[in-house]
């Protein structure tokens, strides 16, 4: 990767050799090297730009809630950093990809909007979650989406409606330089008691079958068409594998949970483990539903 990096680029807010740790729910990598926080959408596309003029690689961050990251990653890392406003304009809101998700599903609950009770309890950035379609109990962002903004990996900024493709199961066209900037959903009025009964209930169902009080990324594999990654896993007898201080959670097995001291090494190691043996036990081959950075410069 080219040093010094260009000195338009390292006039935006940015700091250095900061612990991946920090920066993911999971707390295993090593040093973010050049980590920067545009505080506009303005600075961000300028981000973008001085990368693509130097055909400079860089990955984006969001909550680093679905992320595992084997080692340091000297490329440039963009994690926005957004005033966290929200609007309300009738039954659409708008949040800019650094809100929090489930604060955005908690914060539709208490204005009476209905579309988004199924995202309580997914952790991360609203950003993330478009990037990812994040979804649960068989709803999905895309569903509730009416418009969103981002720019492109030359660093044009686009608006646009949601078009038949562009978004998956778990994933989007907003990978490879694309950077998720802000988006609105389309709610349903309703009962903002009911609907925050609803919230409360799809947090707790979540914090019971999950082993959220341990870090973890979230589900580590994707669910095989028709098949649950978590029960594929259970029956290979799975659970409570541990590799050094990485371990597949006793409670739900398509998590992966890190004791305290896990190394990217242990990981590998176990998400390898994991493949290996649902492939010998299933015939099924498991693919990462979390994004993985392996350093240096290669695509998650
Ligand atoms: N199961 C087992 N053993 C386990 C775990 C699950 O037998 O160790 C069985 C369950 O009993 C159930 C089935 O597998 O019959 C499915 O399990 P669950 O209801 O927990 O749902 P999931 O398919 O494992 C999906 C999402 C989750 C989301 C939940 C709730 C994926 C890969 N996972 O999990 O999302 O929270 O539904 O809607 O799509 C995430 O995105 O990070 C994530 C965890």
């Amino acid at each position: 990767m080219p040093h010094p990096l260009p000195d338009d680029l390292l006039t935006l807010p940015h700091r250095r050799d900061v612990p991946f740790p920090k920066l993911t729910t999971l707390g295993v990598g090593g040093l973010c090297r050049w980590l920067f926080e545009p505080a506009t959408e303005a600075e961000a596309q300028r981000f973008v730009q001085a990368c693509a003029r130097e055909a400079l690689p860089y990955r984006v961050l969001g909550g680093g809630s679905n992320l595992v990251i084997f080692g340091d990653v000297e490329v440039p890392v963009l994690r926005l950093a957004f005033p966290k406003t929200l609007r309300q304009d009738g039954p659409r809101l708008s949040a800019p990809a650094s809100y929090g998700h489930i604060r955005l599903s908690q914060d539709a609950g208490r204005l009476g909007l209905s579309g988004l009770e199924y995202a309580a309890g997914i952790p991360g950035s609203t950003g993330g979650a478009l990037r990812m379609n994040a979804g649960a109990y068989g709803t999905e962002l895309v569903e509730v989406l009416d418009t969103f903004r981002f720019l492109t990996p030359d660093g044009d900024l686009i608006e646009k409606r949601p078009d038949p493709g562009e978004f998956g199961y778990r994933s989007s066209f907003l990978t490879g330089g694309h950077v998720a900037l802000a988006y609105t959903v389309r709610l349903a009025p309703g009962d903002a008691g009911v609907i925050q009964a609803k919230v409360a209930e799809n947090m707790g169902r979540r914090g019971t079958s999950q082993p959220l009080s341990r870090r973890n990324a979230g589900c580590i594999f994707k669910n095989p068409a028709g098949l649950s990654a978590g029960r594929l896993i259970d029956q290979a007898g799975l659970k409570g594998l541990r590799i050094g201080d990485a371990e597949v959670s006793p409670d739900h097995a398509n998590f992966l949970i890190n004791h305290g001291h896990a190394t990217p090494e242990d990981f590998d190691a176990l998400m390898e483990a994991v493949r290996e043996k649902v492939r010998m036990f299933h015939g099924v081959e498991l693919e990462p539903e979390v994004e993985i950075w392996r350093s240096p410069g290669s695509e998650g």
